[in-house]
Parts: C-alpha cells; sequence; structure tokens
C-alpha cells in the first residue's frame, strides 16, 4: 500500500441504482413497453439531487444506463452506445456528467463486458448462421450425446443464475455460453477483433464524452480454459456445478486486463475498479499492482459472503463476529507492504442492506452508525450504496416471493421448488429458504430510494416498478436532513473526519486487538513508525454492554461516538455502541 494521495484513493464513491434512485420526470412513462411494470427512476431525476450527493460524496458510479430488455437490471446490454428510453438520452447523460463536474464530482459508469444482451447486434449476426464473421465473437459449441442420444450440453458447467450455462440455439444447432441468464451470452475475449469493438464502444465512446472511468462487472471473468473440461463436483445432488477456476482467474486474464489498461484506460485519467469476487492475495494483487498496470483496486467479496458458501449464497450457516474479522483483516491487509490499492464495501446492488445484516432492527440508528464509523475507518477506497446513509433497510420477511423480481432469486426459489416441491416437508424447507432470501437476496436493495414520507417515498408520482419498503415514513431523507442525530449527518461527519486522519483511515495500516471476542472488534490503524498518532476503532457488534478497555498505551482523545454524554461509560460499551479515539 503505498501513500501516493490520487483523486481514486481519497475518493468516497456513491453508487446509483438508476431504476430505483429517483423519477425526475413527471408523469407516466410513455415510450416504449418493456419490462418494467410501474415507474422507474431517471437521469433527470439524478441530476436534481446532485447537490444533496455533493455533500457526501466526490464520486458517483452509475449502475447500467445502458439500453437494454432488462432482464438483469441493464446487465443485459442491447447497445453500449444508448441510453434505457426510460432513463433518457445520450444528451441527459452528458448534462449528468457535465453537472458532475461542475460541482467538482467525478462519474463512473458500469462496464459489462464479459457478456452482452441476446439483442445485442453482435449476438444477433453470431446466432445468424455457422459461418458469420462474428459467430465467434461468442463462445459458441456443439452438443454432446448421451447412451440414449439425448442432447446435453458441452460440459457440466452451472449458470451463477440456476441451471447450466450453456443455451441451446436450435438455428445452428450449437450452444452457445453464458454464465448469467439465457439472455446474456458471453462474449469471446479469445478474438482480438472482439476485444477491439468492445474498446471502441463500451469505452471510448463514453471516456471521450467525459466519463471519469469504470466499474467493471466480472472482471475475472473473461478467460475461460480453453479446452472447456467439466467443473469438479461440488454439490452432488445437483446437475451442473461452478465453473470455478475453470472461468474465473483464467490462464489469459492478465493479458486480457493489461491490453485494456495499454489500449484504453492508461490514455485517460480514469479510475477503475473490477468486479473479482474471491481469488487468492497473489492473483488478486496480480490486477490490482500499479507496477503491473491493469485495474486501480477490485471488489472481493470475503466480507459481504461471510456465513455463505462462496459458489452460493443462499447456501448459508450464519457466522460469528471472528469471521467477520478474519474477512476484514483478508481485506485490509491483502496490499499491505505492496504497491497495489484496495476497496471498502459492505453493500451494493447485489448485497442486502447492512443495518439488516449486521445491525439490529431494536437498534436502527444506533447500529448504523456503528456501521458507518466502521466503513469510514476501513482502508482503501470507500463505496456506499444509494440508502445506506439514511439506513434502508431489507424488505419486510412477510412479503412473499412473488414480490422478488431478480432473476437470481426466482430461478433459486424455482429450481428448489422443482426439486423439492413434491416433498411432504415442503412448506417447512420453503419457509427456511425464505428466510434466507430475506436476508441475502439482491432484490433487498433493490427498492425505491427514500426521500420523503409522501406516496412513493417521494421516487416517482405515479406507482413505482418495485415495491416501497413500507418503512419509509420512519425511514426518509427528508427527515433527516435537518436532524442533527441523524443517521445521515452522522455519515457525513464520518465521511468528514476519514479525510481529516485520512493518513490513518484510508491509508493506514490495519490491525485488530482482539480477534478471539466474539462482542467486540478493535482495531488501531496507524503509520508505520511507532510514534506517530493511532487511530483506535472500538465497535461493540452486540446487543449486551461489552467492557471496554484501553488496549494499547497512550493518551486517549476521543473523536467519534453514537451515544450521547450521559450515556457514555468509560468502563463499558452499551449495545452497538463504538468509538473512534486517537491515541498519542
Ligand atoms: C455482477 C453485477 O453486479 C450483477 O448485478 C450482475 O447480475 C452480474 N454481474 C452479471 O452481469
Amino acid at each position: 500500500m503505498t501513500k501516493d494521495y490520487t483523486w481514486w484513493k481519497d475518493a468516497t464513491v456513491y453508487q446509483i441504482y438508476p431504476s430505483t434512485f429517483i423519477k425526475g420526470k413527471k408523469g407516466k412513462f410513455e415510450g416504449p413497453k418493456d419490462v418494467f411494470d410501474g415507474e422507474t427512476g431517471d437521469l433527470k431525476g439524478i441530476i436534481s439531487k446532485l447537490d444533496y450527493l455533493a455533500d457526501i460524496t466526490d464520486v458517483i458510479w452509475l449502475s447500467p444506463h445502458y439500453l437494454s430488455p432488462n432482464n438483469d437490471m441493464g446487465y443485459d446490454i442491447e447497445s453500449y452506445e444508448k441510453i434505457l428510453p426510460r432513463y433518457g438520452s445520450v444528451e441527459d447523460m452528458q448534462t449528468l456528467i457535465d453537472e458532475c463536474h461542475k460541482r467538482g464530482m467525478k462519474i463512473i459508469c458500469d462496464l459489462v463486458i464479459n457478456h452482452t444482451s441476446d439483442l445485442h447486434d453482435w449476438f444477433k449476426e453470431s446466432r445468424s448462421s455457422l459461418d458469420n464473421p462474428k459467430r465467434d465473437w461468442y463462445i459458441w459449441k456443439k452438443p454432446k450425446y448421451d447412451d440414449k442420444g439425448n442432447r446435453k450440453p458441452p460440459n457440466n458447467w452451472g449458470s451463477y443464475f440456476s441451471g447450466s450455462a450453456w443455451e441451446y440455439d436450435s438455428k445452428t444447432d450449437e450452444y452457445y455460453l453464458r454464465l448469467f441468464d439465457k439472455s446474456q451470452p458471453d462474449l469471446n475475449w479469445e478474438n482480438e477483433e472482439t476485444r477491439k469493438a468492445i474498446y471502441d464502444s463500451a469505452m471510448k465512446f463514453w471516456l471521450d464524452r467525459g466519463v471519469d472511468g469504470f466499474r467493471i462487472d466480472t472482471a475475472g471473468l473473461y478467460s475461460k480454459v480453453q479446452d472447456f473440461p467439466d467443473a469438479p463436483v461440488l454439490f452432488p445432488e445437483d446437475d451442473y456445478q461452478p465453473s470455478g477456476n475453470l472461468t474465473l482467474n483464467g490462464p489469459r486474464i492478465h493479458f486480457f486486463h493489461k491490453e485494456m489498461y495499454d489500449q484504453v484506460t492508461s490514455n485517460y485519467d480514469a479510475m477503475t475498479v473490477g468486479e473479482v469476487g474471491h481469488c487468492s492475495r497473489e492473483e488478486a494483487l496480480k490486477y490490482v499492482s500499479a507496477s503491473r498496470g491493469e485495474m486501480n483496486m477490485i471488489f472481493l467479496f470475503d466480507t459481504v459472503d461471510v456465513g455463505s458458501d462462496k459458489n452460493d449464497r443462499f447456501r448459508y450457516n450464519g457466522f460469528d463476529l471472528k469471521d467477520l474479522k478474519e474477512a476484514i483483516k483478508t481485506q485490509c491487509e491483502f496490499t499491505e507492504g505492496t504497491d497495489a490499492w484496495s476497496t471498502v464495501f459492505i453493500e451494493n446492488h447485489d448485497q442486502p442492506r447492512c443495518i439488516t445484516r449486521f445491525g439490529d432492527k431494536k437498534y436502527q440508528t444506533k447500529s448504523g452508525k456503528l456501521l458507518a464509523m466502521f466503513q469510514t475507518t476501513l482502508t482503501g477506497t470507500l463505496f456506499i450504496y444509494q440508502g445506506q446513509e439514511i439506513g434502508m433497510t431489507n424488505v419486510p420477511r412477510d412479503w412473499p416471493i412473488e414480490e422478488y423480481q431478480d432473476v437470481n432469486t426466482i430461478n433459486y426459489y424455482n429450481q428448489f421448488k422443482d426439486k423439492y416441491g413434491k416433498d411432504a416437508d415442503f412448506a417447512e424447507k420453503e419457509q427456511k429458504l425464505m428466510d434466507i432470501i430475506n436476508l441475502l437476496a439482491r432484490d433487498n436493495a433493490r427498492t425505491p430510494m427514500q426521500w420523503d414520507d409522501s406516496e412513493n417515498a417521494g421516487f416517482s408520482d405515479h406507482r413505482p416498478w418495485s415495491k416501497v419498503n413500507p418503512n419509509y415514513k420512519e425511514i426518509n431523507v427528508a427527515k433527516q436532513l435537518n436532524d442533527p442525530n441523524s443517521l445521515l449527518n452522522f455519515y457525513k461527519k464520518s465521511l468528514k473526519l476519514r479525510k481529516k486522519y485520512k493518513d490513518l483511515s484510508i491509508y493506514g495500516s490495519f490491525e485488530i486487538l482482539d480477534f478471539d471476542n466474539k462482542q467486540t472488534f478493535t482495531y488501531v490503524k496507524s503509520l508505520k513508525d511507532a510514534k506517530s498518532p493511532k487511530a483506535y476503532v472500538v465497535l461493540n457488534f452486540s446487543k449486551d454492554n461489552a467492557k471496554f478497555e484501553r488496549l494499547i498505551d497512550g493518551q486517549y482523545e476521543l473523536i467519534s461516538t453514537n451515544v450521547d454524554k450521559d450515556e457514555f461509560d468509560e468502563e463499558k460499551l452499551s449495545p452497538f455502541e463504538g468509538r473512534i479515539y486517537i491515541v498519542n
């Protein structure tokens, strides 16, 4: 971890999910019919909230705003150079970019280039015939046949969204690879012409319009092992298996990233953050070592996957604080002593809400503040997700499966029902699965942003496509803006402190002091030399009181707490109490 200050290292990044942020245009959307039953947000809405955002963040990460059938909420792109009509136009996007820059903010876009939508012109050509010039832009394989002559996919790889990762196309009697939904064919990165087209259409098109970089979707998946062998069997009860390292961190992945850097991103002052998920420290460093020139930083999933099987989040067994500490340690320490850089995040559009996951409903604001202290004192570039700053929560447990709209959740539920639907104890099994879905499903982060207590939470003047969380009357921006004790104002204060003490918070070394304690999480952030002040962070992650101890010597100066003076007790921490000291 080097301390060469750079805007993208110091930055707080705020992620906007355009479909649920805010609708600026009044009235019902009257454009082309699409999958949304109800209103989405739009670019005009985002522009109207830039002053609100400028008070919180330096960089906006805009989740996909492109033309898309939205089978996977814009991560299935029909054209990289067009905007979803509901969101606005290329001109609106230009206004958004310019208005961000006027306020001293940067804006990065989502770069989804492992796959396109099956409606993309490239795929339409590719599937049209075996000898189409773009046939090889995607990954096509011949079927296999079993002893009885039944047609089978080319190998046993499973999709991240359940079932086989291969889709049969009768027109040419071949299968195409699609690691996600059947409408998301994987691009063939082995083809140089394809890579060039991606660089021009998906990247340079937007960089030349002023976009400041990219969050790179599924950045570890482009290089597939080229003889496409079967994957090892991890889940014997399933027909298809996680493809693991046959698709993730594959043999040519660093060649591809290096080329992308050399040919595109190094020519701009661009920030790049790649979604990689899981990999060894050695592998992670290859992606983000400054001297190698690939990406600036990556998202690893150790923290957000805590308690889950890393190949299947719904196989969830719970976790204790030690597991969380272990995950944070990996995240904060992997760049230690190197020229690499990393990220801090606990929420995004693929994760549940952090208060529900790591905090407590009874201590809604207090545990939200604890999580704010936690996130703003960790090493790396900080990412927060829309609504995190006001403590939005998961959807109510009593919402039935019909309220969930994410393809990942729906496919998983349907596969489960196909498998166990006839079992005598299905109702019981289903309730257990619904508990996990309610805790971990991506839908939890995809309800409309709660702006005020008016109808639809101030998100739109007509019914939104995704139901509003019924707690919007208590949890909303308007209520928190002028309340000095609100979570929103605590976030703003904590983000300022993060900047003020950035050598410790953003760039400092991280050391856990109470690894075996299952109630409290105590760590110091420090510079390498022993004489400099340290940040001492102690967080009670439990519903019980905990003993407070000064585990290092020195003069303690309290700089942040989430309790009032009259609740403060030098000897003990109340439930979800957190403190940050500077120790001299
Ligand atoms: C990761 C994205 O964050 C997720 O939302 C999407 O479903 C997959 N990549 C596929 O693009």
